[in-house]
């Protein structure tokens, strides 16, 4: 077969350290992928004027498929962030995450196993804010049946696929009457075709205590925009953290995967990071491309990978976040050596 070309965004911080691990790992795992390298966020801007070039965004309408590595957004110099524009301009209106433990890795629970489905699009994230009068700023929630539609179809049809059992909502609809008002009427519609899928619904804040006081209970969480956001970190944290959550940006014919964390400028240039999240979302990747362009070969290539990275994590060679000695390209090499 012919090499499948996929968009690369080695991103900033961590990011470039990250995809290299990540391209070595896929390389060993023969995928035939042919990365196609574009910038955004820092690296473009050393570039020219934009954190995501007209270039990066041809490429991936383009190729369809792209992995992203995290991308820094500089504060309050009137960039818009590169991940909410992204997701803007090639709609892509889910954000899916599946949060699973690890053997290997210690955390308070041990069966955690849960998607988190996230409205990309909308919500408070919109960008419409103004200064309403001087000392007096405000900022817009958005909510359109299209988009609470979608998201809700993506929810269910996932979980049918997927053999899922149950979808909770979160939300704020006791106070925000008419955009959380309209998101879970959408929902309730939606669920009623899905009659082999439990519907439930639960208010943000108690969401979150049940969360962690038994994440267990819990199997597709579908979520609003910034509900999404701050959710996913919860989440990362019952697990083991950001080094172990991936992630992917999904439209109707476009894919975007990347991990949950950021460019972690705290660690960026010392080969510490961990790339297992970046990883897992190539893994995602893989399995995306098998499933829509019908190619098993990524299936394997994606449950070889897996296998590798499992035995790793479990026998505890691992970058210093998950309690292993091994730098960022040695954890690359400790996962190559176990396929
Ligand atoms: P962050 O996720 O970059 O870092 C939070 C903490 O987690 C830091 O202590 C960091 O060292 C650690 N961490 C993150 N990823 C890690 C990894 N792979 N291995 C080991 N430790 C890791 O979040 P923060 O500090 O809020 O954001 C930093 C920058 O990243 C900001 O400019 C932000 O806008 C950007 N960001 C980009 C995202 C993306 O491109 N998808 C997502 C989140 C933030």
């Amino acid at each position: 077969m012919s090499k499948r070309k996929v968009v690369l965004i080695p991103g900033d911080g961590i990011g470039p350290n990250i995809t290299t691990a990540v391209k070595k790992v896929v390389a060993a795992s023969g995928a035939e992928i042919d990365w196609v390298e574009r910038k955004a966020g820092l690296a473009a801007l050393e570039e020219g004027p934009d954190v995501l070039p007209e270039s990066t965004i041809e490429s991936i309408k383009e190729h369809r498929v792209a992995l992203k590595g995290p991308c820094t957004t500089p504060i309050g110099e009137g960039f818009t962030s590169v991940n909410v524009q992204l997701r803007k301009e090639l709609d892509l209106y889910s954000a899916i995450r599946p949060v699973r433990n690890l053997k290997g890795v210690e955390t308070r629970f041990t069966d955690v196993d849960l998607v988190i489905i996230r409205e990309n699009t909308e919500g408070l994230y919109s960008g419409v804010e103004n200064t309403v009068s001087p000392g007096v700023v405000m900022s817009m929630k958005v909510a359109t049946e299209k988009a609470c539609t979608r998201i809700a179809e993506k929810a269910f049809k996932y979980a049918r696929m997927r053999g899922r059992k149950k979808v909770t909502v979160f939300h704020k609809a006791n106070i925000m009457k008419l955009t959380d008002g309209l998101f879970i009427r959408k929902s309730r519609e939606v669920s009623e075709k899905y009659s082999d899928i439990e519907y439930e619904e639960i208010i943000v804040d108690a969401g979150c205590m049940k969360l962690v006081q038994n994440p267990t209970q819990f199997d597709v969480l579908l979520l609003e925009n910034l509900y999404g956001d701050l959710m996913s970190d919860l989440c990362a944290g019952l697990v083991g953290g950001l080094g172990v959550v991936p992630g992917s940006n999904i439209g109707d014919n476009r894919a975007v995967f990347e991990a949950v964390h950021g460019s972690a400028p705290d660690i960026a240039g010392k080969n510490i990071a961990n790339p297992l999240a970046l990883l897992m979302s190539c893994v995602m990747m893989l399995n995306y491309l098998a499933d829509n362009e019908g190619e098993k070969h990524y299936t394997e290539c994606a449950t070889s990978i897996k296998n590798a990275y499992s035995k790793a994590v479990e026998q505890g060679a691992t970058t210093r976040d998950l309690g292993g000695d091994l730098g960022t390209q040695e954890f690359a090499d400790a996962i190559i050596e176990r396929f």
